[in-house]
């Protein structure tokens, strides 16, 4: 791939020790950043894009998706509009649907997220099982989840399945048994629900503990519902990143400020839950490392607009317009563990947004507007001409 001189950008946020870069240039050199300073410097190329004073940023880590599944559940999203609770059991209806449908059909809903997580901005997707809830269901959703991303995340323990209502746990036995066995091989993380209606804490530690001892990394659901057990637990066993985090204890934000789990907020979830927004501020201001994400389901936050999740991480969570971009890239990947995305900087993966706005901060400034002019992923141009 020949190499490309990205240049004219009127703001560069590189989100590395470089800061903010006004009258900026980056070369791009097959899937890498090869070059990133000051347009007067840059070197030759063999084409050039000017992108005629647009703000480029990181690509967007979207560090929690469930995307594979079935079904809709509009009629119980406008039922909650009109004053009805979300409950961990509307997950259960997703699964019905998830299990009658074909690979073909799962796998085009996939398509079309991933198509518009990155016409959104987005460059690196996780992706998570957690509505086949049987061991043939969940593995075939990481095998179509392997298909889109390396970041797959096995959620044999979304909730107890119908099936087992009676005896849960001989569930929790399945997940962390045969379910398990046969679904480690397509994926590289183990989460699990921790919360009313789903798993307890102990539960929650015996299913981390058989995920790490197969060769997976823990990432927990914590604290969405009510304050609980679940950021404990995703501390205590080194979770990546403990999500939601909707309802904290002080002595929960402590743990996450003390520890290097990142705290996952999912602000798409309380918008659609219509539920009160966790207070990033608390996050923050403690030294905790905060990640935004879009949560994208079919239940509590069926959007893939991570620049909306940013306007309402600003709005309602008390982050600074700087503070959620950092959050919603270098977050992202400090959630999945990675430090290859979510910075511009010499080696990392040439992910990078053409914002059609003059600064960041318009992600959060001008809400519900597609601002996302060009999109580049791995080096190649995604989204946008050049
Ligand atoms: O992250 N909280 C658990 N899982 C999803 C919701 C799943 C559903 O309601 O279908 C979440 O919000
Ligand atoms: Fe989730």
């Amino acid at each position: 791939m020949p190499a490309t001189l990205l240049t004219g950008i009127g703001l560069l946020s590189t989100q590395s020790s470089d800061g903010d870069l006004a009258d900026a240039a980056v070369v791009i050199d097959g899937d890498r950043i090869a070059w990133v300073g000051a347009r007067a410097a840059a070197p030759a190329a063999d084409a050039v894009v000017d992108v005629e004073g647009r703000a480029v940023i990181p690509g967007f880590v979207d560090s929690h998706a469930h995307l594979v599944f079935a079904g809709d559940r509009g009629a119980e999203f406008a039922a909650r509009m009109a004053g009805s609770p979300y409950t961990a059991g509307g997950i259960r209806s997703t699964v019905a649907a998830t299990r009658a449908a074909t690979d073909d059909t799962l796998r085009a809903t996939v398509v079309r997220l991933t198509d518009e997580l990155l016409r959104s901005g987005t460059t690196t997707w996780e992706i998570k099982s957690g509505y086949g809830l049987t061991t043939i269901d969940e593995a075939r959703s990481l095998r179509i989840a392997r298909e889109f991303t390396d970041e797959t995340t096995y959620l044999g323990a979304h909730v107890v399945p119908v099936e087992y209502a009676d005896d849960p746990a001989a569930y929790v036995a399945l997940v962390t048994g045969e379910m398990l066995a046969t679904c480690a091989p397509d994926a590289r993380w183990i989460d699990v629900f921790c919360d009313r209606g789903a798993f307890d804490g102990d539960q929650a530690r015996a299913i981390l503990r058989a995920g790490v001892a197969a060769g997976l990394r823990p990432r927990v659901h914590a604290n969405q519902l009510q304050e609980g057990p679940g950021v404990q637990v995703a501390v205590e066993l080194g979770a990546a990143s403990a999500d939601h985090c909707t309802h904290l204890s002080v002595q929960d934000v402590d743990a996450l400020a003390d520890s290097d789990t990142v705290a996952t907020l999912l602000p798409g979830a309380e918008f659609s839950t219509r539920s009160p927004y966790p207070d990033a501020r608390r996050l923050l201001d403690a030294g905790a490392t905060v990640a935004i994400a879009t949560d994208c389901n079919p239940g509590t936050s069926f959007t893939t607009s991570m620049p909306l999740c940013i306007a309402l991480a600003v709005r309602e969570m008390r982050m600074t317009p700087a503070e959620a971009l950092t959050a919603a890239t270098l977050g992202g990947a400090r959630a999945l563990r990675r430090t290859d995305i979510g910075a511009i900087e010499v080696g990392t993966r040439a992910d990078l947004v053409v914002l059609d706005a003059p600064d960041p901060v318009h992600l959060s400034y001008r809400p519900g507007v597609d601002l996302i002019h060009q999109v580049w992923r791995s080096g190649s141009c995604a989204k946008g001409s050049r």
